[in-house]
């Protein structure tokens, strides 16, 4: 799934702290790809991460946890599923994240346009799952976030309606251009408020969304990522950012 935003840049030297040693992080959707990468990331920096997966069996996240048992616990939530969105707030009460980050997310059909070949099912469920799914998580999460901590939801370049100038992927791009608009909603309600809310363009990364024919691997995407969310970390405000910290046109 191609990623609309900047990725000339390799590197961000502007931010200096970000080992991320004490922090404790709430990762929605980590059994793969960019999810369980940023738990690597944050392990790897010494943070202790509760990390989700929404049925049980074999995956990376399992595999990571049985390796750093201390340092990760394995929870389970289905995005569009608001019952157990409920359930894990009740399991996770009394504890405190400095950071949340929503990154579940599927793309199907890619290829195919709206109002032509997709299939309204498949339209409904990605609709369900990259908007309304992660809304509902983030506003049913988002309680155990510190009051100077960080919401932060994984939405793409190609969330941008300003830089849509190629076309394709039209449900995904819809879904994303949803979902960012969804966040500026809830942080206009968070007006006032000491925490930092991030929308995320990871780049076009190989993943089993991303595909072989993506321009990044996940350890050129991800290590940046962490590094961004860090040091907008007592930043209040929304920010659509890519990778290396440089704003997305929305
Ligand atoms: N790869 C890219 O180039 C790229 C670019 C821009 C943005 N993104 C965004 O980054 C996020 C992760 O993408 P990825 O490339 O890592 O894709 P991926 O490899 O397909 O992983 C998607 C993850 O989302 C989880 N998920 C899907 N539906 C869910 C649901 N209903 N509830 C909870 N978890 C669910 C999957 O869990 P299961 O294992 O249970 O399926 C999996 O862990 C997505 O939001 C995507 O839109 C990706």
């Amino acid at each position: 799934m191609k990623d609309n935003s900047s990725d000339t840049r390799d590197t961000d030297t502007r931010h200096t702290d970000t080992r991320a040693t004490t922090r404790k992080v709430l990762v929605v959707g980590a059994t793969r790809g960019l999810g369980l990468a940023v738990v690597e990331e944050y392990v790897g920096r010494g943070a202790h991460v509760v990390a989700t997966e929404r049925s049980d069996g074999p995956s990376g996240l399992r595999t990571l946890a049985e390796r750093h048992r201390e340092a990760v616990e394995v929870e389970r939530l289905d995005v569009t599923r608001p019952e157990q969105v409920a359930a894990l707030r009740e399991r996770l009460r009394g504890r405190t994240f400095d950071l949340l980050l929503v990154v579940a997310g599927i793309s199907l059909a890619p290829q195919e346009a709206v109002g032509v070949d997709i299939a309204t099912d498949d339209f409904t469920r990605m609709m369900e799952t990259n908007v309304l799914g992660v809304m509902r998580t983030v506003e049913g999460l988002d309680g155990l976030v510190a009051a100077d901590g960080t919401v932060a939801v994984m939405s793409s370049g190609q969330g941008s309606v300003a830089n849509n100038t190629s076309g394709g992927f039209e449900v995904y791009r819809a879904t994303k251009a949803a979902l960012n608009q969804m966040v500026r909603s809830y942080a206009v309600r968070q007006a006032g408020g000491s925490r930092s809310i991030l929308l995320l363009a990871p780049g076009w990364v190989r993943t089993h969304m991303g595909g072989s024919g993506a321009t990044l691997e996940v350890s050129e995407s991800i290590p940046p990522l962490v590094d961004t969310i860090e040091a907008q970390r007592g930043r209040a405000g929304l920010r659509f950012l890519d990778r290396h910290g440089d704003d997305v046109p929305w």
